[in-house]
């Protein structure tokens, strides 16, 4: 399976910066086989990664996407605007947007099925948070937000992406053990099997460096990566990307 790695640049960001970061990926991104690389960009800057990135071999997307195709929703963009500008992504659900925005799973659902119907692959997160890991109530805590995801794509379940991002885990240092993060992986794909969507790739997303990318990637149910701090330094990401190239479990 071709593996994904996706930038999430979150609100991070400026014209000058993004320039060089988007050069940077652009120059490097067409010389990796096996692995498709994308950035998600604040919504502002997609026309500056479509001009930057086109014709390349690096994809770019949003960071969310509305649940709805038009009307009076102020401040929402909807999926077919982010196509205007190229965009293949669109994560949704991050941990972020629940968190400080109140995103509720069928809100996420929406969400995802609005991307799909706009052209636009959802990658929907999910993850536990730790207070629910130490209660050992990761496997259903994932699941029951991914239910109601399959339930609203139904047959177009397979063209989703899936990220697993405890939340512990982001932004803090504290990655998952490529143990703890294929367990929780190997759930979601027996799940997505059910629905004949084994095909999903499963993102692993949480701190996810040059130093410890290989060592996730090789578990068989890690399909990719969802990363963060390291997508703001080019040569980080693309050394994570080189670990993506080259993983032993795949
Ligand atoms: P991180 O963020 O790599 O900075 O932990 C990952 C994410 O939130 O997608």
């Amino acid at each position: 399976m071709t593996m994904l790695v996706v930038g999430n640049w979150k609100l991070h960001g400026d014209w000058h910066s993004n320039a060089e970061r988007l050069a940077a990926l652009h120059g490097h991104g067409a010389v990796v086989p096996g692995v498709t690389l994308a950035v998600c960009v604040p919504m502002p800057y997609l026309q500056q990664a479509q001009q930057a990135l086109q014709n390349g071999a690096v994809a770019w997307g949003a960071q969310d996407v509305s649940a709805h195709a038009t009307g009076a929703y102020t401040g929402e963009v909807s999926a077919a605007m982010l196509k205007e500008f190229g965009a293949r992504f669109a994560i949704v659900g991050h941990s972020e947007r629940r968190q400080y925005h109140g995103e509720s799973n069928e809100t996420v659902a929406a969400k995802a099925r609005a991307a799909l119907a706009g052209g636009v692959v959802p990658i929907v997160c999910v993850g536990e948070s730790l207070q629910q890991r130490q209660a050992q109530q990761t496997e259903a805590v994932v699941l029951a937000q991914l239910e109601p995801v399959l339930q609203a794509l139904q047959q177009d379940a397979g063209r989703m992406v899936l990220a697993y991002e405890p939340i512990w885990a982001i932004g803090t240092g504290q990655t998952a053990t490529a143990e703890q993060a294929q367990a929780v992986h190997a759930v979601l794909r027996a799940r997505l099997q059910q629905d004949g969507a084994s095909s999903v790739p499963v993102l692993y997303g949480g701190s996810v460096n040059p130093g410890n990318a290989s060592a996730l990637l090789a578990q068989p149910d890690i399909d990719g990566a969802l990363v963060g701090g390291a997508s703001l330094v080019a040569e980080d990401f693309l050394a994570i990307v080189q670990a993506a190239a080259t993983p032993t479990g795949h």
